[in-house]
């Protein structure tokens, strides 16, 4: 093993580039050079690359974002977009591969590895829902970031008695909307895992003003159906009967920026120096996740297999909190 690239993929979160870093500064000291995939799977159909040594990769431990950009690629889900890549990777003389990225990303790494091409997949999303790791790069920061807006947002709720609503990402995972929620003390978590009727939600604002509340903090996963606009306007049809007034908040991307947490950036490193590692030791088709606080290596067959459970206990909390 002489050469290795590395790519990151799909959505961006706080931590990728620390994740590069990692993976180019333990290559750099195992004897390996290494090969910046620019823009994900659509870089390397396209052959965009960079070449990353300990200097290039300097300074970058504090950025959010990515230094070799992201993407979504329709085409590599193609079998001439996958043909393009594997040949870009026989082209760059590269032994080995570093994806990381969350559960499409390590789709394509799976593509390319039963295609015969060693990869290993490090998680990385926000979304929290990639199985054999307990957590995946940029999801402490995102929380952090949230935990922000739902405490500023608190402040301004209390002084005007208004109940507010606040969408946070993710598209089919309640995870930030429920840990979010429980550190942040919302009244309602609504997440797509969980039914909860309108009627129901308009009960909880109108229990909450008569308990003397000041304010009442709903945090909804983007996926909850029947979705934001659907609560908005089913409140304003019953906005008579509530005592709060409501606003809405939707985080958006925030969310997906900013500085790295120290745990990101730690985590980071680890999972980063741990892929290079399983290469280096000619083992590939893994994941290479934190579970407990041990390093765990799970086939990426089985990651993609059995996606993360929705944690029905830290629900049943949060319903407790919800007083
Ligand atoms: O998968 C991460 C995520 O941030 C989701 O929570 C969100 O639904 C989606 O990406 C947004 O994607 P995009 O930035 O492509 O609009």
């Amino acid at each position: 093993m002489k050469r290795i690239g590395v790519l990151t993929s799909g959505g961006d979160g706080p931590g990728l580039n620390p994740c590069i870093r990692a993976v180019t500064r333990t290559a750099v000291s195992h004897g390996l050079e290494v090969l910046g995939i620019k823009r994900g799977y659509t870089g390397l159909i396209d052959n965009d690359v960079m070449p990353l040594d300990a200097r290039t990769v300097g300074g970058i431990l504090s950025r959010g974002g990515t230094i070799l950009g992201t993407a979504r690629s329709a085409e590599f889900r193609t079998p001439q977009g996958q043909r393009e890549a594997l040949r870009n990777l026989n082209r760059n003389s590269l032994d080995g591969l570093v994806v990381i990225g969350g559960n499409g990303s390590l789709t394509g790494a799976s593509v390319l590895y039963e295609q015969g091409f060693p990869v290993v997949g490090v998680p990385a999303t926000i979304d929290n829902d990639v199985g054999g790791t307990d957590i995946a790069i940029g999801v402490d920061t995102a929380l952090n970031t949230i935990l922000d807006a739902i405490d500023k947002i608190k402040d301004t709720a209390s002084s005007h008695q208004r109940a507010f609503l606040i969408e946070v990402m993710g598209r089919d995972s309640g995870y930030l909307a429920l840990m979010g929620g429980v550190a942040g003390g919302a009244e309602l978590i609504l997440v797509p895992e969980v039914e909860t009727p309108l009627e129901t939600v308009a009960q909880i604002l109108v229990n909450a003003y008569i308990r003397g509340k000041a304010h009442c903090i709903v945090v909804i996963a983007e996926g909850y159906k029947p979705g934001t606009r659907a609560v908005v306007a089913y409140l304003e049809e019953h906005k008579e009967e509530l005592g709060f007034e409501v606003r809405v908040t939707v985080l958006g991307h925030v969310q997906r920026g900013g500085a790295p947490s120290a745990f990101d950036r730690l985590l980071a490193t680890r999972l980063g120096a741990a892929a290079v590692m399983e290469l280096k030791e000619g083992r590939a088709g893994n994941v290479v996740g934190l579970v407990g606080n041990e390093i765990k290596i799970t086939p990426l067959a089985e990651v993609l297999a059995k996606p993360k459970y929705f944690d029905m206990s830290l629900y049943e909390l949060s319903k407790l909190m919800e007083k």
